[in-house]
């Protein structure tokens, strides 16, 4: 697998990346805003993220996401590890990263690969999202705030 930066003339994977986040708009504001990278195994896009400036001298990891029969192979860790670099090579002080309360596997990922619980946004998704989400039998109601030093 390789992972390379999009360049602005190329089409960034939407259904991809919709599956991190079933909002278009926000989606496509993170694109516009932000760096996409894609993973490509065999010439095909198997994974992507989104790096976007937020504050000065922090960056937020956004719409990380793995194809479905390419997911639970180490391609997300890859991907997160990856971020991390680049945003450190980009001269990043800090990476943040936010999930919901349901996303049991996605607070794992994101733990075992550094990043520390610093908040909870309470209600986020009730205030942003039209339809209610539910994963692992848990609605999804608060976005945990995830941060690392670089
Ligand atoms: N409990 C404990 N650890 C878990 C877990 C759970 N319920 N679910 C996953 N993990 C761990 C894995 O064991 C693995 O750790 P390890 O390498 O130490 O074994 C790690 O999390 C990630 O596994 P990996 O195979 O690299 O993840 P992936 O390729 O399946 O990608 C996602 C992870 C989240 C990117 C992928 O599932 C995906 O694209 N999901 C849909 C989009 C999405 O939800 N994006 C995130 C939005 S916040």
């Amino acid at each position: 697998m390789i992972i390379r930066k999009l360049n602005k003339d190329e089409h960034p994977p939407f259904e991809l990346l919709l599956s991190a986040d079933p909002s278009l708009e926000a989606v496509e504001k993170y694109v516009e805003r932000g760096e996409s990278f894609v993973a490509e195994q065999g010439g095909e896009v198997i994974g992507v993220y989104v790096l976007l400036p937020t504050r000065p001298h922090t960056v937020e990891l956004v719409n990380v996401a793995v194809s479905e029969g390419q997911q639970g192979k180490g391609f997300g860790k890859q991907l997160v590890m990856h971020a991390i670099r680049e945003a450190g090579k980009e001269g990043y002080q800090t990476i943040e990263i936010g999930t919901g309360n349901s996303s049991i596997g996605q607070l794992a990922l994101y733990q075992k690969c550094g990043f520390r619980v610093v908040g909870v946004d309470a209600d986020f998704f009730i205030r942003h999202y039209s339809e209610e989400i539910f994963e692992n039998g848990i609605q999804c109601r608060d976005m945990i705030r995830l941060s690392q030093d670089l």
